[in-house]
């Protein structure tokens, strides 16, 4: 909802991994100068569409992200005979 306070708490959310020594990622679709201030002032780094800056989330290899992204997936055994489907399908699409 529009000025409940999102960009607010994602400040005081950097504030305070910073504080921790802990690594976050923010993702600011409506782009905020504060809340960009407040990365940079707590010696974050800071990507946006188009910036000098590019992050690449598909380095060498685009499985390692696809492979970090379903471990997070419950896995059963009908999930894993999909996944697997999957792969295959991915490989085969890869190599041809
Ligand atoms: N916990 C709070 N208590 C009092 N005021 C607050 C609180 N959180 C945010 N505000 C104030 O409410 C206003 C809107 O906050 P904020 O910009 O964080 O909202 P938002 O959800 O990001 O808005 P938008 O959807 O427009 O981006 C600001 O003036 C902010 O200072
Ligand atoms: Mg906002």
């Amino acid at each position: 909802m529009p000025g409940s306070g999102k960009t607010t708490l994602a400040a005081l959310l950097v504030q305070t991994l910073a504080q921790n020594e802990a690594a976050g990622v923010i993702l600011d679709p409506k782009p905020s100068r504060a809340l960009a201030e407040t990365v940079a002032d707590v010696g974050g780094t800071i990507w946006s569409l188009g910036g000098e800056l590019a992050w690449d989330a598909l380095p060498t290899d685009p499985t390692e992200l696809a492979n970090q992204l379903l471990e997070i997936e419950p896995v059963d055994g009908q999930m894993r005979v999909y996944r697997n489907a999957a792969r295959l399908q991915a490989l085969a699409q890869a190599e041809g």
